[in-house]
């Protein structure tokens, strides 16, 4: 990994958890054993839906588009990388080898296999992380949680299950064809014999102990947000702070270290940090580190470390000339960086559209889309043409065209800015803007990051309406 992602407490992580905690490439970065206190862990829960709301009301635009911009994807597939990591666990030793067996012996080569085995080596790399006496609460529904209980008594062995928790929602949709699903499942499991906890009490519900306080059973009613609820951020799998909270407050003392390495929009991390505990969250989205996280935690004298993100133009270089997981990386940031722009989850095969975005407000001709293309490397006038002709096809109303360097030939791009016309929105403003833009890492970090592509607003990706004010670490200004 070409960036710092090395153990700090009272940070956020950019990057997949697994890579993170491991280190990469670069086993300096890798986490010691034993450091952390308490993991509350909330995956993907290969549910097969796709976390982008906005977009996917969308459907016209979607159907047109070879993209697949999505804020996650919660879907997995039974592949070649999916075999390969079966293979590797059959061998792991720190995985007893029947647990995989007998998991791949039920499923097969499914894609809830590929699931299974992706949860399998984070889980493992979890438990190496966490002190003799934490714990770690894995957080999932129905769809898997049998299968992953099978897994963490394989990881953590079985004596060392403590509860099956049922966090009890309240609303949920219903079938006329079974059950209404209405919970979740937290599957608590302590590293060893001795672990921490203090017993939470609520308020007993029962007549005959009606205004006592008694031990919080094992189903716990916690309404989970509704659209009002002040501590709403609008992402989409928010958990709400009550059940951080209760969660923390058992399991840890105050200055123990909380880990959340799925952290999404960071419930974990901001009750953590309420209850006087240290944390840590790391999120493989950008998106979800850096925007959300900053408004959650707001402003506070407290140092917070930002890791595994670019710094400075020299890291964005390191990144790009790495190892291809790193430069996918750099690619899934550098579209980030654009307020509303979403990436592409797929690597290759993308159309030349590396990320895509829609206009707050809709312009004269053309649709709401707008789109991103990274070149990390020498750009090529064919490859400017290229990205033109994705544009037209898209009838998206901008393409941004990303590079490290900004593009040195000049007659090529105005040329075909030039035959590409401009758009303006409907409305009264007479603005009009470049349909093809041309925006590079370097002006971005020469004006101090405040330098972006001249467009206007994009909507937020998971409401569809304005996007929130800007972050703690980015203060961005429009460049003409
Ligand atoms: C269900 S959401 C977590 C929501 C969170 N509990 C909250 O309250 O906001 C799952 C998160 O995991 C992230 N994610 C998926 N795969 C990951 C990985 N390999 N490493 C780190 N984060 C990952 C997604 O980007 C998403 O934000």
């Amino acid at each position: 990994m070409a960036l710092n992602t090395a153990f700090h407490p009272n940070a956020l992580y950019y990057g997949d958890c697994l890579e993170v905690i491991n280190g990469g490439a670069d086993s300096a970065d890798r986490w010691p054993d034993a450091c952390v206190d308490l993991i509350y862990l909330d995956p993907p829960f290969n549910s097969k839906r796709n976390y982008n709301v906005f977009f996917d009301k969308q459907s016209d635009l979607l159907r047109s588009s070879r993209a697949q911009a999505r804020a996650f994807e919660d879907t997995w597939y039974w592949d070649e990388e999916a075999k390969a990591r079966v293979e590797r666990l059959r061998r792991a030793a720190h995985m007893p080898k029947e647990t995989i067996e007998g998991l791949y012996l039920i499923h097969g080569n499914t894609d809830a296999m590929s699931y299974l085995s992706y949860m399998a080596e984070r889980l493992a790399a979890l438990r190496r992380i966490l002190k003799p006496t934490g714990s770690l609460y894995l957080h999932c529904d129905p769809t898997m949680s049998h299968s992953l209980k099978l897994l963490l008594d394989g990881v953590f062995g079985k004596d060392n299950f403590r509860n099956e928790i049922v966090w009890s929602y309240g609303l949920g949709g219903s079938s006329k064809r079974m059950f209404s699903k209405k919970h979740d499942i937290l599957l608590f499991y302590s590293k060893g014999s001795r672990w921490t906890f203090n017993k939470p009490l609520v308020p007993a519900t029962s007549n005959m102990l009606k205004g006592q306080m008694k031990g919080a059973a094992s189903v716990w009613d916690i309404p989970t947000i509704n659209n009002m609820a002040k501590e709403r951020v609008g992402y989409p799998t928010q958990k709400p702070l009550a059940l951080l909270e209760r969660i923390i407050k058992a399991s840890s003392n105050a200055g123990d270290i909380v880990l959340d390495p799925f952290c999404g929009c960071g419930t974990a991390v901001a009750a953590a940090q309420k209850l006087g505990r240290k944390w840590i969250g790391i999120d493989i989205s950008s998106f979800a580190v850096e925007q959300v996280m900053a408004r959650r935690l707001g402003r506070h004298d407290q140092e917070i470390k930002l890791l595994g993100i670019p710094e400075d133009y020299a890291a964005c270089v390191k990144m790009t000339q790495s190892d291809p997981l790193s430069r996918f990386k750099f690619e899934r940031w550098a579209i980030n960086k654009i307020p509303g722009m979403v990436p592409n989850i797929k690597q290759t095969g993308d159309g030349g559209i590396d990320g895509e975005g829609y206009l707050l407000t809709e312009p004269v001709e053309h649709t709401r889309k707008v789109i991103a293309q990274v070149k990390s490397g020498n750009t090529t006038a064919d490859q400017i043409r290229a990205f033109c002709h994705v544009i037209r096809e898209q009838k998206a109303a901008a393409g941004v065209f990303i590079t490290l360097k900004p593009i040195s030939d000049n007659r090529t791009l105005k040329k075909n800015k030039t035959e590409l016309g401009t758009f303006r929105l409907k409305g009264a403003s007479s603005d009009t803007y470049p349909r093809l833009q041309a925006w590079s890492m370097k002006e971005y970090f020469d004006d101090r990051r405040r330098n972006l592509p001249n467009l206007p607003p994009l909507a937020d990706p998971f409401t569809g309406k304005e996007l929130p004010q800007p972050t703690l670490w980015d203060t961005p200004k429009t460049s003409g």
